[in-house]
């Protein structure tokens, strides 16, 4: 396990992109933290630090947002407004999980029993206005 502090949104996005450089195909990160907590900002360190220049927005009214051009692709859910998880039954996704690029799932502990065993959980929480505690399990 590894905990960090983080004091800005940039030293957060440079978390991600450290990981990034580690992370393999097949990885999924389950991100848990409130609103504002910083996880959209560590999904932006990520697909950066793979090599992509796609712009990194949460999913709201989609379910998932996806960007290529990186070493990996990237699949970022947001569970946050998913009422349901029978809505995202239909995706298949274990196609995302299990395949070759890395899933990113924000409010990952909404439906923890969609989440694979395999997966890193990293928790993000608010210490202050500008500070994180970011901890990886
Ligand atoms: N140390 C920090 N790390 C990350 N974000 C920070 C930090 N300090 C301030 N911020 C600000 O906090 C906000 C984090 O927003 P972000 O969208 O990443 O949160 P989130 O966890 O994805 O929230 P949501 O659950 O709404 O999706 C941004 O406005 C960012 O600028
Ligand atoms: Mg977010």
């Amino acid at each position: 396990m590894a905990s960090f502090i983080s004091n800005s949104a940039a030293e957060t996005e440079e978390l991600g992109r450290r990981l990034a450089q580690e992370i393999q195909p097949g990885s999924v990160l389950a991100l848990t933290g409130d609103l504002g907590a910083g996880k959209t900002q560590f999904v932006k360190g990520v697909v950066a630090g793979l090599g992509s220049s796609a712009a990194v927005t949460s999913p709201t009214f989609t379910i998932v947002h996806e960007y290529l051009g990186g070493r990996l692709p990237v699949y970022h859910f947001d569970f946050f407004r998913l009422e349901d998880r029978q809505l995202i039954a239909p995706l298949g996704l274990d196609d995302y999980f299990f395949g070759d690029g890395v899933s990113v799932i924000e409010w990952a502990d909404k439906f923890p029993e969609i989440i694979p065993e395999p997966a890193r959980w990293i928790s993000f929480e608010a210490k202050s206005e500008s500070t994180r505690a970011i901890i990886a399990k």
